[in-house]
């Protein structure tokens, strides 16, 4: 008889964005030809930078010729890739990141979900709430997660870490040990952001416990304060103790065209039972090399051109345009008297809904025909609170605004 992973029979109503898609899709049918306008699940709207595109037909076009023609690829990414990420995206920061520290996957959401597996399952895991669902699903996949309790509204297996307004959403240590730490900076959903202070101590705190740190930087690009880190390897150590996670999707559009890498250092190590030393580079490149056959070469082109002058002036302005909705989105809901963090070091506001957060999600949809994401979505402390996203034309976020402005005022 085939049987089922029964982890999965743990798993929480469907993908919070499933079930955003389902309310949004039923008020669709309800009220056909209304223009609904989407500052939900984080998708971008603009067209892809110019030297992306450039470099993705030129990319194109060499596939057409038997010369030129690339079949399988290296699964990690190709050289020129890897290398232009360590020395731009790190190097260039004083961050130590060698080429070959680099894996090119395609998604960031796919690596965060997939990184546990090298992890022995009795890993005690700790989370961030409001979480990146993505965390706590595959964990609850992989068995890690315990039972669901309706009471706590919580997996009994996994320790959470309580964002909230008293601490600006910047939880503090754990006060057990655990194994394996996630970390969103600039946070997703709440637009928080940590100084590199408040990273020392998360990488102290790795150390000291033989702790991993699973850091997810997929909104770096929007960090307009100089002072903060982009990368949690500008902290002293981190290297031993940490992974790190990025992402093209926001940074230069590419959610539809996929690629993102994660890094792992060569220096970062997890034990076996009997405490042996064990590089989670190799493990990582083992399980990769098995499980993925990289990023179409295309698709490399034009995440390479990204580092180009041209690519970097013209992802510059992307990333401009979604910080002035942002900005918009947080001075239009604070006139309305709402407590907003985020926003200017992230494409998302937190809102203080001061309701119910699906409550203030229906309404938005229902009256506004605006689509926001409920806080509640992202674990308990996320209750009474929606995230708007800036994702959209401003001309669509001044409209949304507007109604969003009727309906509240
Ligand atoms: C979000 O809206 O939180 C993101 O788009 C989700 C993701 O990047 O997977």
């Amino acid at each position: 008889m085939i049987r089922i992973n029964e982890n999965y029979q743990s798993l929480q109503a469907s993908y919070l964005f499933s079930d955003i898609a389902k309310r949004v899709a039923a008020f669709q049918k309800a009220n056909p030809g209304k223009k609904l306008i989407k500052l939900g699940i984080g998708d971008v709207t603009r067209g892809l930078p110019d030297a992306c595109i450039k470099a993705l037909h030129a990319a194109t076009d060499e596939m057409a010729s038997d010369s030129t023609f690339r079949g399988y690829g290296p699964e990690q990414g190709y050289d020129f890739l890897r290398e232009a990420i360590a020395k731009h995206d790190f190097q260039a920061r004083g961050a130590n990141v060698q080429p070959d520290e680099v894996f090119v996957s395609d998604g960031a959401k796919c690596d965060t979900g997939n990184f546990q597996e090298v992890l022995s399952l009795d890993c005690k895991v700790a989370v961030t709430d409001p979480v990146y669902p993505v965390y706590v699903d595959t964990n609850v996949m992989a068995g890690r997660a315990g039972n669901w309790n309706k009471e706590t509204g919580r997996y009994d297996g996994l320790v959470y870490l309580d964002g909230n307004r008293e601490n600006g959403f910047i939880p503090a240590l754990p006060t057990q040990p655990v194994d394996l730490i996630y970390l969103c900076f600039p946070n997703n959903p709440t637009g928080s952001t940590a100084t590199k202070a408040q990273l020392q101590q998360w990488v102290a705190y790795a150390k000291a416990n033989k702790a991993l740190i699973l850091f997810d930087a997929a909104y770096e690009a929007f960090i307009t304060d100089d002072t903060l880190p982009h990368s949690i390897y500008e902290i002293e150590g981190a290297r031993e103790v940490a992974v790190e996670f990025r992402s093209y999707s926001k940074t230069a559009g590419f959610t539809g065209t996929r690629c993102a890498y994660t890094v792992v250092p060569k220096e970062c190590m997890a034990h076996t039972g009997s405490g042996e030393a064990v590089s989670l580079h190799a493990l990582w490149n083992r399980r990769h090399t098995t499980k993925f056959n990289g990023v179409s070469y295309p698709v490399q082109r034009a995440a390479e051109a990204i580092y180009s002058p041209q690519g970097q002036a013209q992802i510059k302005q992307l990333i401009a345009y979604y910080l002035n909705n942002a900005r918009y989105i947080r001075e239009k809901m604070t006139a309305l008297g709402y407590a907003c963090i985020g926003g200017d070091n992230s494409p998302y506001i937190w809102i203080d809904g001061k309701s119910d957060s699906w409550a203030f999600f229906d309404k938005l949809l229902n009256e506004a025909a605006v689509v926001c994401t409920p806080g509640a979505g992202f674990g308990k402390c996320g209750q009474g609170y929606i995230r708007i996203s800036a994702f959209n034309s401003f001309e669509n976020v001044q409209e949304a605004m507007e109604r969003i402005s009727a309906v509240l005022r």
